[in-house]
């Protein structure tokens, strides 16, 4: 048996969620509305672990949480002891030092951790994260955009965004999800887990079938789409010789 709640995200309607590692869903001890930085979106259960979150381990049984027997003891009998959890949520205040820490690292690379966060002073950057995500202020050719940072124990490790639907441009390059992990975080499963959650987050938005790119060069990128379910669709290729994998990848999960 799996985990099976409802999400609340507040403006874009409701999802199911299915995926066994989410512990936390938008309940009604954080669901001010989206353009509230810092609110908890969703924790997600460390993959591999066996167990909940305190926060949501409920040593009485499956009740409304939905706990399944097998995670509630060991075989020993044993409550195991309880793990942090990968938690997705909206950027707040405090997270400064660490977005721009990782956006040097990403850059780097060449990705864009954070869009628009050189240009802008913090708090404009969370004021237009805010506004993206409602739909607010949206600048031509600019869809409205979910952009959560996933932390563990506080700190940020990577970061996922959801497109709440595409344009042409995205059609052909950057689909309805980007996500990325820094670098000394990586090979962990995270990124596996904040793709799950992000297709939640679409569906949420009411997306039933995401698009979802990478380069076709991006081993990590792809393997991680096709562990979410992602079917190729087809690779694109630019007239600068470069190569896109397109992934269809369910949003809803049975
Ligand atoms: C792509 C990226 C997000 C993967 O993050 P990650 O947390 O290391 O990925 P995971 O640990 O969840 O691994 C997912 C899958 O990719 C595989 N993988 C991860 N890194 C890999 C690598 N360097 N080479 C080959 N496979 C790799 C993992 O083995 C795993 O597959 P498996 O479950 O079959 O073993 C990360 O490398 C990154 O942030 N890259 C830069 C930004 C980027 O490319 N974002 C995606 C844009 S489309």
């Amino acid at each position: 048996m799996r985990a099976v709640r409802v999400v609340r995200v507040s403006g874009i309607g409701h999802s199911f969620v299915r995926d066994p590692r989410i512990d936390i869903v938008i309940g009604p001890d954080s669901a001010p509305a989206l353009t509230h930085p810092g609110t908890p979106l969703k924790r997600l259960r460390r993959p591999g672990a066996h167990f909940r979150h305190p926060a949501t381990f409920d040593t009485q049984g499956a009740g409304v949480r939905g706990v399944p027997p097998s995670v509630r003891r060991r075989q020993d009998g044993r409550v195991p002891e309880p793990q942090p959890a990968l938690v997705l949520r909206r950027p707040a205040p405090a997270d400064e030092a660490q977005v721009r820490g990782a956006a040097r690292e990403l850059a780097a690379e060449g990705f864009d951790f954070a869009p628009l966060l050189d240009d802008l002073a913090w708090p404009d950057w969370l004021a237009t994260m805010a506004d993206r995500e409602a739909g607010l202020h949206l600048p031509e050719g600019i869809v409205p955009e979910t952009f959560v940072l996933a932390t563990l124990d506080g700190v940020v490790v990577g970061r996922g965004s959801v497109r709440h639907r595409l344009t042409p441009a995205l059609e052909r390059l950057g689909g309805h999800v980007g996500y990325a992990v820094r670098p000394g975080h990586r090979r962990r499963g995270y990124a596996t887990v904040i793709l799950r959650g992000c297709l939640d987050l679409a569906a949420a938005a009411g997306v039933h079938a995401a698009l979802v790119t990478c380069a076709d060069t991006n081993t990590a990128s792809a393997r991680t789409i096709e562990r979410a379910g992602g079917v190729l669709r087809d690779v694109l290729v630019d007239s600068d010789g470069r190569a896109t994998r397109r992934y269809d990848v369910p949003t809803a999960r049975a």
